[in-house]
């Protein structure tokens, strides 16, 4: 028998970072490609002890068990509304908030809930991968507003709203963009929220990595002053670990209600047994401000030696503040055809092609810090580099 797909198939685009991560395993394989969180920051004793507590008492035992409600479990949105450190909308009550399985499936819903097909929907470009996956596969035409090192440029977007653009929503990254880093300058996103209500639309801001400052907190989210027209998403997944699947959305009650609506349909609610974890490891603020510290410190050094190894002529990048990620420009390289010699010399990373909106974006990479030790972080750099012919080769290397 021939087996038929869904016509709505044909708009998934495959993930190059999920493609890339199977050459990964490779033995001897440097990764400079994943946004893999360091496994050996996972705080494994804390998570184990947590796991342990909860199923010793019978109550919590049962609340991590039982099926739960479709928003989340009401300890873990108390939680997370007391927890400004990590989810950063201060004002949000625990009301306001919808746990959902990473923030994957709250841009997922956020999709289904407000996007028709042929929908105008505006991104960062360049853009974070997953967001650009669902909407193409929702058929939503997507308008990419170039991002520069104060994040998305505003002006350009405003431009575009003059000239008759009604976007549904607009979907940024603000705080250490994946994948430039950048960071939205305040200004420019009181002029985001300006203009969210003058044309009518919505923000989605993804605060995935605003917990990742390495020197300063990046600014507030845009939630806290607009909870009418922000919907802020975050995520346990870069402050503890992602294999917990677990995330939030807070968004305007009408937006909440459809995201609980259709995240019933999808898969009724988010494990119980990962929301208990996490509402017991948050709830003990010692360990959070001692965790939260120890993976800033190990991202901020990482980051430092990533830079100076990029530091060549022909290489520009803003040099890192937070996140997981350097995006640098290698001049006169093109970095599709890189990355198949670089595998070829055990170097991974991404071609920023790969999150092209409108911009080629042909002469950039996405270089993660997060997941290799310094000195094989340094020297994988550094051997990208002489293959693209902007340093020279490691002595010996
Ligand atoms: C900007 C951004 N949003 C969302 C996600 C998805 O994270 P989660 O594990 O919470 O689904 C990622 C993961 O890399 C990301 O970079």
């Amino acid at each position: 028998m021939s087996i038929t797909l869904a016509r709505r198939n044909d708009a998934f685009e495959s993930s190059i970072v999920r493609e890339l991560l199977t050459v990964g395993d490779r033995p001897g394989m440097r990764s400079l490609a994943g946004g893999l969180p360091d496994p050996d920051s996972f705080p494994t004793s804390r998570l184990a002890d947590a796991a342990a507590r909860v199923l010793a008492d019978p109550g919590r035992a049962e609340r991590a068990l039982q099926y739960g409600p479709t928003d989340g479990l009401p300890e873990l949105r108390a939680v997370l509304a007391a927890t400004p450190s990590v989810q950063r909308v201060h004002t949000a009550t625990a009301d306001e908030l919808v746990i959902t399985t990473g923030s994957q499936q709250a841009v997922h819903l956020l999709v289904s809930a407000l996007v028709d097909h042929d929908d105008p929907v505006v991104v960062d470009d360049p853009c974070y991968l997953g967001a650009r996956q669902v909407l193409s596969a929702a058929g939503a035409r997507l308008v990419g507003v170039p991002v520069d090192a104060d994040g998305m440029n505003v002006a350009v977007l405003a431009e575009r709203l003059r000239a008759g653009l009604r976007p549904r929503f607009v979907y940024t990254v603000p705080a250490f963009q994946n994948p430039s880093g950048a960071v939205l300058h305040p200004d420019r996103g009181a002029e985001l929220v300006r203009l969210a209500r003058r044309y009518g639309f919505l923000v989605i801001e993804d605060d995935a990595y605003g917990a990742l400052g390495f020197v300063d907190a990046p600014p507030l989210p845009l939630g806290i002053d607009a909870p009418d027209v922000v919907v802020t998403l975050g995520t346990v997944s870069k402050v503890l670990a992602p294999g917990l699947r677990v995330g939030w959305a807070r968004a305007p009650q009408v937006v909440r209600d459809a995201i609980v609506r259709a995240k019933q349909a999808s898969d009724l609610h988010t494990s119980s047994l990962s929301q208990t974890i996490v509402a017991d490891a948050f709830a003990d603020r010692a360990f959070l401000a001692g965790h939260l510290e120890l993976i800033r410190t190990r991202y901020a050094s990482r980051a430092a030696a990533l830079a100076g190894a990029l530091d060549e002529p022909g290489v520009s990048f803003n040099p890192p503040r937070g996140g997981l990620f350097v995006w640098a420009r290698l001049d006169g390289v093109d970095t599709a055809s890189l990355l198949e010699r670089a595998i070829a010399n055990n170097v991974m990373f991404v071609p920023g092609h790969a999150f092209a909106v409108d911009e080629p974006w042909a002469q950039h990479a996405r270089l993660s810090f997060a997941t290799l030790p310094e000195p094989t972080l340094r020297d994988a750099a550094v051997d990208l580099l002489a293959l693209a012919g902007l340093a020279p080769s490691r002595v010996g290397g």
